[in-house]
């Protein structure tokens, strides 16, 4: 009986484990597709009239990456949102972090809120939690008001953004929302090519 629980039990593990690289190649295979057409020559940015601010959530530094590219080539200011408790990071974080969104609890967020009444432009970036956007960007879009401005949200994610976007433009209140992009998590060998993902999107903007 003890054998046969074992065996059950490595099966399960070496299923998922099979199941696991699979996704993994998918995601890779997707990505290399993705990318290819961004290869190639530089993609000049255009300037976008007026002030931009970008506003960017990141936990661990996929978004803040993306952030700082987008700020250096519309040479806009930025502005982290950060939260007043470091949300920890123990291995079933994840499993807390679906709780929460589900019950609705947001963390508390630290500093002031950013001043948006000089800018034009307000690229609005995060992390994708379980198909959607975190708990520290639901508890800003709660509190800011977007007073008419452009917004052009982004976000970061693995490989899927599931309703991401649904639930920002739901949530982003008295905005003026332009064309979002979503950036997967990809090696550094695609950095080139994500440059150029970003300035198409900047040109289309
Ligand atoms: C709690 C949690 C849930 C996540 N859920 C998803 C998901 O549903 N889809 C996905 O593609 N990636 C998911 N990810 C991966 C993150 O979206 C991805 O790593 C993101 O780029 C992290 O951004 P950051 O480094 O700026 O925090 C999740 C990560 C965490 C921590």
């Amino acid at each position: 009986m003890l054998k046969m629980t074992i065996y059950v039990i490595l099966i399960i593990i070496i299923g998922a484990i099979l199941i696991g690289v699979f996704h993994l190649y998918r995601v890779s295979k997707k990505n290399e597709v993705e990318m290819a057409q961004y290869e190639g020559e530089v993609i000049v940015p255009k300037k976008l009239s007026g002030k931009t601010l970008v506003i960017y959530y990141s936990l661990t530094g996929h978004t803040k990456e993306i952030a700082e590219k987008i700020q250096k080539m519309t040479h806009a200011d930025l502005y982290e949102i950060k939260t007043v408790e470091k949300l920890n990071t123990v291995p079933w974080f994840y499993l807390i972090l679906k709780k929460q969104l589900k019950d609705k609890i947001y963390p508390e967020l630290a500093g002031d809120m950013p001043d948006l009444t000089k800018y034009d432009t307000i690229f609005v970036g995060g992390p994708v939690w379980w198909y959607t956007v975190s708990t520290p960007m639901r508890a800003f879009l709660e509190k800011i008001d977007f007073q008419n401005k452009k917004v052009v949200p982004f976000s970061t994610q693995g490989s899927n953004f599931g309703t991401y976007f649904e639930y920002f433009a739901q949530e982003a209140k008295n905005a003026n929302l332009q064309k979002s992009a979503s950036f997967n998590n990809l090696p550094a060998k695609y950095n080139k090519a994500v440059d150029n993902k970003i300035a198409t999107w900047i040109n289309s903007l």
